[in-house]
């Protein structure tokens, strides 16, 4: 295990059986459709990749990389668009995939977006939902694992850009975060 970890919550083991579960729901939600699958840079990279080879009907893939104004202090709740779709979502069926929806806030801003631009629907998928960190009312249609309110990093989630690459979610040592 990484040195920085203090232990694993989700090991990649029980991260493939729930991939294989969800992509195994999807393959039969979007039999009749080709669905848009939207990747929410960066943290949700790895998840989308292992996910879309378990959804065995065409899909188009895109990503969207957004950003949170306002610090802790001055909680906006603004989202600023940092790389839009290449895609026209209208008509179509949106699935967003997440890595973990903390305050809810960047999901209920993209939700709400792909409403206006005339999505025909729009669900979400997330491996990781942290519901003690919720500011607005946002819940996945497909959620993964609760996480406790602690640092979590791993398989998409980082600490200052470090960790994504790891193959299992885990909690960061306190000792890293407060040196
Ligand atoms: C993290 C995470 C989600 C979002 C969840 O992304 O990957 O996208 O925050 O938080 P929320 O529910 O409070 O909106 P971040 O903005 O850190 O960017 P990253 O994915 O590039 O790390
Ligand atoms: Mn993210
Ligand atoms: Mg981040």
């Amino acid at each position: 295990m990484e040195k920085d970890i203090k232990k694993v919550l989700v090991s990649r083991e029980e991260i493939a059986q729930k991939t294989q579960e969800f992509g195994a729901i999807l393959t039969e939600e979007y039999k009749d459709t080709m669905p848009l699958v939207v990747g929410i840079l960066k943290g949700a990279v790895p998840f989308m990749a292992d996910l879309v080879r378990e959804i065995k009907v065409p899909l188009e893939m895109d990503f969207m990389d957004v950003s949170s104004y306002g610090d802790a202090l001055v909680s906006s709740g603004e989202v600023k668009i940092v790389k839009d779709l290449n895609t026209n979502v209208m008509g179509r069926d949106v699935l967003i995939v997440e890595d973990i929806i903390d305050s809810g806030r960047t999901l209920k801003y993209l939700v709400e977006l792909f409403i206006y631009r005339q999505a025909k629907s729009v669900k979400i998928v997330t491996l990781l939902d942290k519901p003690e960190g919720r500011a607005v009312e946002l819940e996945a249609d497909y959620a993964g694992f609760l996480v406790p309110n602690e640092f979590v990093v791993g398989y998409g989630l980082d600490y200052k850009e470090n960790y994504r690459h790891l193959p299992y979610v885990g909690v960061l040592k306190e000792e890293v975060y407060e040196s």
